[in-house]
């Protein structure tokens, strides 16, 4: 079952106009929020940051706090999984095609949910690949639109290489991943990369950060540069779908000893153990 504009429907059945400016423009901007048994995961930060992108395309929020939260529980009731992630989608709705606002236009809102899998043993234990490009984007990622077509070349530059993801780097100058945002390991020090309009604020980046100050692992939120990601220990990456993932080789070579280092062996705990503490619902998120 899915939500669009008003309706819970089976998708089989949800339609929309081929005059939606998120069909014709991607003008639209969209959050993923995952559900660990069937309790929304963070979902304050999320509706935050889709407030933000929303005002950073100055499209009217069309709901408050408190019907999102009713209409993503009802989602959550309708659909089979315990654990999944809900795709929330608001563009600037539909009018004849122009690409300045319509003055009238009503915004389409569709919800829907997906199975949220959890890594496989394997993968964690060996880690994945990823590769860099440079990063071509736009000067607003931390937006969160639905104009993803440069992350979507990005993306498939890494499957066609044969890995999972693509590190991007600006002036030398790590940003984040194509679908996620990244952490370096140096010298026994987490390096995370700050906010700004070149990444986007990560939900999972914010519940890292906040475990490394909870458990005194080392850390700096500083500019990371090409030859730092290069001769990393270890190198993360981490997204409310993926959660944290070790990638133990970049562009080919070996990250440290080319096996998942003892930072992200920690924080995956921290991190297990923080989300089973939220789905036993001792604290409120
Ligand atoms: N993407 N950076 C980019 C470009 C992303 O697309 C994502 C997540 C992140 C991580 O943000 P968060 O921790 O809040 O999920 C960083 C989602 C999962 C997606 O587009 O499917």
């Amino acid at each position: 079952m899915i939500y669009l504009n008003g309706s819970f429907i089976p998708i089989e059945d949800a339609r929309i106009s081929v005059l939606d400016r998120g069909f014709i423009f991607g003008d639209g901007v969209y959050e993923v929020v995952p559900v660990y048994s069937r309790r929304l995961f963070r979902l304050t930060e999320h509706l935050h940051r889709l407030q933000d992108s929303l005002d950073g395309i100055r499209l009217r929020n069309p709901h408050s706090d408190i019907e999102w939260r009713g209409l993503l529980e009802q989602i959550i009731a309708s659909n089979e999984s315990d654990d999944q992630y809900l795709y929330l989608h608001i563009t600037r709705g539909v009018a004849p095609r122009d690409h300045a606002f319509p003055g009238d236009a009503m915004p389409t809102v569709f919800i829907m949910s997906a199975p949220l899998l959890v890594s496989p043993k394997e993968l964690l234990a060996t880690g994945v690949s990823a590769i860099t490009a440079n990063d071509n984007r736009w000067l607003r990622c931390d937006i969160k639109a639905t104009s993803l077509l440069p992350n979507v070349l990005l993306r498939q530059m890494a499957v066609d290489a044969g890995a999972v993801e693509t590190l991007l780097l600006r002036e030398g100058f790590l940003t984040e991943g194509s679908t996620s945002n990244i952490f370096v390991v140096k010298d026994k020090m987490l390096l995370a990369p700050p906010k700004s309009y070149l990444m986007l604020p990560g939900i999972t980046y914010d519940v890292v950060l906040e475990l490394a100050v909870a458990h005194d692992i080392p850390h700096e939120v500083r500019e990371v540069s090409e030859y730092e990601i290069r001769t990393a220990q270890e190198l993360l990456l981490t997204s409310s779908t993926k959660e944290i993932m070790p990638i133990t080789r970049l562009d080919g070579k070996l990250v440290g000893s080319g096996k998942p280092g003892t930072i992200f062996t920690q924080l995956y705990q921290l991190y297990q153990n923080y989300k089973a503490t939220v789905m036993r619902g001792n604290i409120v998120v």
